[in-house]
């Protein structure tokens, strides 16, 4: 369950709010209630990861992320961890460019707040290496606010959206050879990031084809014309079969998240799991 406050935000505090209830398969009780936001950060970044660790091409140096809200930050550190030679992060805000600068700015502080520290905070040791990690990945990159969209997505191998925009952001002449780009933003009908045309010639992938049909990215080149849903290959068919994967280095890839309940479920058990195993967490008796 989620709701929304814009008095919230202005006492310091999320805009948007919502909780997971997690029950056991076994004996139906619950046993826990997790942070929601939080939790979908992770999962849709996993997502993203997922993605690029099996499409993109492996020596790419720069990603760039349009959109500088709640999901930009876990969708960064995702691709930092699956993309090792990713150097330059450069930040695009459609809405207000000039918002771009300050979110690059602000960016670093933001990681290191969300995730060294938040794992640090744990006082294990183990984590406490994972957290050094993190900390040494941060330092190896610079973050660049950009307003020029197209020079950017020229220079950029690796592509995240994450906006709820509803008109193409980026033109497909803008894309590169060798581009793979993560649609993460469309999530209901009416969404649109990426310009059909890309889809053209592309290799696409999503979460669940008959769901991102409806309402992901892939909606628009199908409603277009251009592509028909028997051509877009779910993600973990690909993670079953490498010959579905990306077919040359100079292939164009999409990847259309659009969130799945088993993704949701499948993250709040992993965070249960390892919030008993550590010890953190509040045991209240219902
Ligand atoms: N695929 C998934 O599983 C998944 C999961 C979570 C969120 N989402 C979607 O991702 C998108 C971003 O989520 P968020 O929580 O980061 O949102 P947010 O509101 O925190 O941030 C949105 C960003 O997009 C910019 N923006 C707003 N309207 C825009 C427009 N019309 N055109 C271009 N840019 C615009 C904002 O300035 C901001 O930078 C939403 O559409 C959300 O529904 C998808």
């Amino acid at each position: 369950m989620a709701a929304n406050s814009s008095l919230g935000s202005k006492r310091g505090l999320p805009e948007l709010n919502g909780l997971v209830n997690l029950y056991s398969s076994d004996t139906g009780e619950p046993v826990a209630v997790l942070n929601a936001t939080a939790l979908t950060g992770f999962r849709t970044g996993a997502a993203g990861a997922v993605a690029s660790r099996l499409l993109a091409n492996p020596d790419a140096t720069t990603l760039l992320v349009v959109g500088t809200g709640s999901q930009a930050p876990y969708q960064i550190m995702a691709q930092l961890c699956v993309l090792p030679k990713v150097t330059q992060v450069l930040l695009a805000n459609p809405r207000d460019a000039k918002k771009a600068q300050a979110a690059a700015a602000q960016m670093p502080m933001t990681l290191e707040k969300l995730f060294s520290q938040t794992i640090r905070a744990t006082n294990s040791a183990t984590n406490s290496v994972v957290a050094g990690l993190i900390d040494h990945r941060l330092s190896e990159v610079e973050f660049t606010g950009v307003t020029d969209l197209p020079a950017a997505v020229q220079r950029s191998r690796v592509i995240v959206t994450a906006t709820p925009s509803t008109k193409p952001l980026i033109q497909a002449d803008w894309v590169q050879p060798g581009t793979h780009l993560n649609a993460i933003g469309a999530d209901m009908e009416g969404k649109q990031e990426l310009d059909a045309k890309l889809f053209q010639g592309a290799q696409a992938y999503t979460d669940d084809v008959p769901q991102a049909s409806e309402v992901g990215e892939i909606q628009n080149p199908i409603k277009a014309g251009v592509i028909k849903p028997e051509q877009v290959v779910e993600i973990g068919n690909s993670l079953l079969d490498p010959t579905l994967g990306r077919h040359d280095a100079n292939a164009i890839t999409i990847f259309d998240s659009t969130g799945i309940t088993l993704q949701d479920l499948a993250a709040a058990n992993l965070a249960f799991v390892r919030a008993k195993e550590q010890g953190v967490g509040t045991q209240v008796d219902l």
